[in-house]
């Protein structure tokens, strides 16, 4: 038997297979044993192989209070199993019946503007709540007793997708004393978060109130240590729901469904607390181009993927149109598979749908299902479903295996919401997260695997580090990257990084924070640009040049264009050794530096000053990757519409390679065996997985 919490070294469902499947409602369809018969035909027809069940069933689990039924859970779960077929069982603590809000009140949610919430939706409540934490603990030991050593249950998904704050006074109380454990006074309190600034100093922590409109909304120490606590708290629910669970003797697996670019918990810390990540993904086909939406959905994969830097698991995805985004577009023919496909590529040990069976009334009624209102086996969907769960057994080897990367772009929340919550100097929108990914896009044109790390994960093993707009450096950040440039890394390191401690207190004296000697350069000003305004981030003219570039710099700049735009954001800098490679065009500021770079013991570092379009990255890092030797498996990159992402276990590597562009490609394969796809040229929407011996 495993050990408590111990994490399977591959997670398979058996012997090479990958988890394909989704959520399950059978609770909604208990009138209908006719229907679950067919459903179960429908799942093996489709070659699914696991299902999540009991996500929100907590009124069908326990009626009334201390009344509990799991009968028709485990006739179910008997079946399935007799089917081959296993089980991703959730806690159903994402929505609650409507007996325990009418007894315990206290559960409701409270708004920024201190209005309870009445009973209804789900993620409605306190997540402090006595009574909440009791209740969930109980229905959490009644699930793990009754239901826990079912073979057919492979793994807890805890809870559905945790999110939200909560301002209630217990809510208020708990802040306050997670406020004395952090600061110890008022007095350091006052100080760290600078509140002599318009007379707002605190006398007790007892005075302390979470952000609102309604009152205090100018402290931004106040507003990043507020979502810090409710990360942490939600964090402690969690883990509150594991231990039910494991006091209740159960030793499986836990995840938790995390969701795409949602900022309000830390995910890094939430890792930490569960044997395996996973995600629910939910992109826009249709919307942008197939290759726009594929890169942005491929960088949440990897940021998610980097959590742990282990396999993780999709466990929601939609093999139809959703009901919920503005407009609900269909998925062209190719989509499911090739989303599957790229799920598996970037780390994914399994990719499962929201939702098996499409409900039949209320709000999500008409979202896209496996199995649809009509049932048949005939349906488009469908047919797509059992494509890609064919897919999915063809590539069944790889489950469990690694996704190494050489290349790393940090990526943090505590810098996320510092940003967002920075005033200035451009409160419309700082473009933070577009300039994180045009680091991440730029790498992946080269073919790498990207990590998506935040600033606490040692550099080990990294050879290219990009640092974009990181504002906030914890105490001990900048000297990891000083070590990392001393040790011989390459860095580049955008604007507006550097500038505040984690309390959002401004750095006195040069900035970047304790990184002026190793950037060879401090920050002077940083421009803010109108929506409408654009500069140029130019090369040197013949003549104009402060000093010649080095062999390898000149080496770089001959593959970059004369010039390129930038907007929202231009940073004057003072340079105090390094070298200036490229300047502005134009404004007050034209000639001044605009790209940077300085040796620092055996590494070099490159200091991007302004926003700068997706072309002058991918240009310069074509160039700054071949510097830091980190290649690719296919010389020179991957074409635009191409993704490229290689997995490795002991013995094999595996290639992927899919096209998410408008026409075929063709491309030099490396030699190996094809699991998946044909050689003979990509289509759109293609793909293709080579396994290659390390030997
Ligand atoms: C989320 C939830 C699901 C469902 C889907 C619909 O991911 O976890 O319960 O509501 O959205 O897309
Ligand atoms: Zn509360």
């Amino acid at each position: 038997m495993r050990k408590q919490g111990a994490v399977p070294g591959r997670i398979k469902v058996s012997d090479n297979r990958l988890m394909y499947g989704g959520d399950y409602y059978p609770e909604q369809w208990l009138d209908r044993p006719d229907l679950l018969r067919t459903d179960i035909e429908r799942i093996l027809e489709a070659k699914i192989n696991t299902v999540t069940l009991g996500v929100f069933a907590w009124a069908k689990l326990e009626p009334r209070e201390g009344e509990f039924t799991f009968d028709w859970l485990i006739k179910i779960m008997d079946n399935l199993w007799e089917n081959g077929i296993s089980v991703i069982l959730a806690t159903p603590s994402g929505a609650r019946p409507h007996w325990l809000a009418d007894k315990y009140p206290e559960v409701l949610r409270m708004t920024a503007k201190r209005e309870h919430n009445l009973f209804g939706r789900r993620h409605n409540h306190c997540l402090t709540s006595p009574a909440y934490r009791e209740k969930v603990r109980i229905i959490n030991t009644e699930l793990a007793k009754r239901c826990g050593s079912h073979p057919a249950v492979k793994m807890w998904h805890i809870s559905n997708e945790y999110g939200g704050d909560c301002h209630c006074p217990l809510c208020q109380e708990a802040f306050r004393d997670w406020l004395r454990d952090r600061y110890g006074t008022i007095e350091n309190l006052n100080d760290k978060w600078c509140t002599t600034f318009w007379s707002h100093t605190y006398d007790d922590f007892a005075q302390v109130e979470s952000p609102s409109e309604l009152g205090e909304n100018s402290i931004m120490a106040l507003e990043l240590d507020w979502k810090r606590f409710t990360s942490d708290q939600t964090i402690d629910f969690m883990k509150d729901e594991i231990r039910a669970l494991r006091d209740a003797g159960s030793d499986k697996p836990t995840t938790a469904n995390l969701m795409y670019h949602f900022n309000g918990i830390d995910y890094f810390k939430l890792a930490k607390e569960i044997d395996i990540v996973s995600w629910d993904s939910y992109p826009v086909w249709g919307k942008h181009s197939d290759y726009e939406i594929a890169r942005d959905n491929g960088f949440w994969h990897d940021v998610i993927k980097s959590l742990k830097r282990k396999p993780f698991l999709l466990l929601e995805s939609c093999p139809g149109a959703t009901n919920w985004q503005g407009v609900s577009k269909l998925k062209k023919p190719g989509v499911v598979e090739a989303a599957a496909l790229q799920t598996i590529a970037h780390g994914g040990d399994g990719s499962l749908y929201f939702q098996m069976r499409q409900s039949r009334g209320a709000e999500e009624k008409f979202h896209g299902a496996v199995i649809d209102h009509y049932g048949g086996s005939d349906s488009r969907t469908f047919r797509e479903v059992c494509k890609a769960g064919e897919m999915l057994e063809q590539i069944a080897a790889v489950a469990g295996s690694s996704i190494p990367a050489q290349a790393a772009v940090i990526y943090d929340w505590e810098n996320r919401w510092a940003i967002q919550g920075s005033c200035g100097p451009r409160s419309d929108n700082m473009y933070h997260e577009e300039c994180i990914e045009k680091s991440y896009y730029a790498l992946r044109r080269q073919g790498l695997n990207v990590d998506v790390i935040d600033q606490s994960i040692p550099l080990d093993g990294y050879r290219f580090v990009a640092v974009p707009m990181q504002y906030l450096f914890h105490e001990g950040f900048a000297q990891k990257l000083r070590n990392y440039v001393a040790d011989g890394g390459i860095l580049v390191m955008t604007y507006w990084s550097g500038v505040v401690d984690e309390n959002d207190r401004c750095f006195l004296g040069q900035t970047p924070y304790d990184m002026t000697d190793v950037l060879g350069l401090r920050r002077e000003e940083i421009d803010g640009l109108y929506d409408w305004e654009s500069n140029h981030i130019c090369k040197i003219g013949a003549g104009e040049g402060i000093t010649q570039p080095d062999p390898s710099d000149a080496r770089i700049l001959s593959g970059m264009r004369g010039e390129y735009e930038c907007r929202n954001l231009c940073e004057l800098v003072k340079p105090m050794g390094a070298e200036t490679l490229m300047v502005y065009d134009s404004d007050f500021y034209a000639g001044r530096p605009a790209l940077l770079k300085n040796v620092y013991g055996k590494g070099r570092v490159y200091y991007i000053c302004a926003d700068a379009e997706q072309a002058f990255y991918d240009d310069l890092y074509r160039g700054l990757t071949e510097l830091a030797g980190v290649r690719g498996p296919l010389p020179g990159g991957v074409p635009e519409g191409v993704e490229l992402t290689l997995r490795e276990d002991g013995r094999d590597r595996y290639l992927f390679l899919q096209n998410y562009g408008e026409k075929p490609v063709e491309i030099d394969l490396p030699k190996g065996e094809i699991l998946y796809g044909s050689p003979e040229s990509l289509a759109p929407l293609s793909g293709i997985v080579i396994r290659m011996s390390k030997k």
